[in-house]
């Protein structure tokens, strides 16, 4: 792949996204390469957990501007759709994505953010959705998750006035799980997504399903949970896990 970089260490998979000189911004064949890293990675059985960074100064910094300005109704739509459906196969995966930030995450960056589980940002890192300042607003999920994740005070205020946030802000209203030293960032995603990668592999996808699920089913919620649950519960997982705990060593988990 051209624009998207892969590396595969010991059940992780590390996605780099590589246009350094336009900041990688997310053009349709960026986008197209990022939709197959994240297919081969769902595909993939050995993979536990992904890390998705940019090269260079920036994670993303938002879709490609100037293919916006080539863009009729129409094609916006169909636009927004692309990095919807790409978007969501990050959100929908029964792995781990964690979003490793070293620099800008702006518009469609944020949004990519976004889609991950969980965002570990270099103190560098920069969030927002300026879209607002092209006259547009934005397309790949932000009104969505952002307003999930945060709720609808910061959500507004972050779409309406495109303002930038530093990591530290990002960190304080929820949007980011950890703030790191820049040069620490891959280390420190690295680490987590081990220590991700050694828990129960179904017990952590379930849990991820149930936890996407929270704001769809209202108080179905709670039977969706107990049904997921009782998967978890009925695993060879949870057998091995129960004799670890009492046999006083690491469970050898086998995703079943
Ligand atoms: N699309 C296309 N090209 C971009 C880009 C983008 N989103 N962001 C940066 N670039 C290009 C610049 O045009 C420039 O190219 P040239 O060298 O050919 O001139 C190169 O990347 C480097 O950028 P800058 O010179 O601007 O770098 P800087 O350090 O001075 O500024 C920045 C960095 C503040 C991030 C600035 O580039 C910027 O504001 N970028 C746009 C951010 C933005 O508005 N993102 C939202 C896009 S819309 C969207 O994402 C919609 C959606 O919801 C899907």
């Amino acid at each position: 792949m051209r624009f998207v970089e892969v590396e595969k260490r010991e059940g992780i998979a590390i996605v780099r996204i590589n246009r350094p000189d336009k900041l990688n911004a997310l053009a349709p064949e960026v986008l197209e390469d990022l939709e197959k890293a994240v297919d081969m990675i769902n595909e993939d059985e050995e993979v536990r957990v992904a890390i998705i960074t940019g090269t260079g100064k920036a994670f993303v910094a938002g879709a490609d501007i100037k293919y916006i300005g080539t863009l009729d109704e129409e094609g916006g739509y169909r636009m927004a759709k692309f990095g919807q459906r790409v978007f969501s196969k990050i959100e929908d995966s029964p792995k781990v994505f964690i979003a490793a930030v070293n620099g800008y995450a702006l518009g469609g960056g944020s949004e990519l953010a976004l889609a991950c589980d969980i965002i570990v940002a270099s103190e560098n890192a920069v969030f927002g959705q300026p879209e607002v300042d092209l006259g547009i607003m934005p397309g790949w999920g932000a009104t969505q998750r952002m307003t999930r994740k945060l709720g609808q005070g910061w959500a507004k205020y972050l779409i309406l006035t495109g303002e930038r946030i530093s990591a530290h802000k990002a960190y304080e209203i929820g949007l980011v799980q950890k703030v790191v030293n820049h040069d620490n960032l891959m280390d420190e995603a690295i680490n987590l997504a081990q220590t991700l990668a050694s828990k129960g592999p179904l017990a952590v996808s379930l849990s991820k399903e149930a936890i996407n699920r929270a704001f769809q089913l209202g108080d179905f919620g709670f039977e969706y949970e107990a049904k997921l649950f009782a998967r978890t519960v009925g695993s060879e997982d949870k057998d091995e896990g129960v004799r670890a705990f009492f046999e006083k060593r690491k469970p050898n988990f086998k995703g079943k």
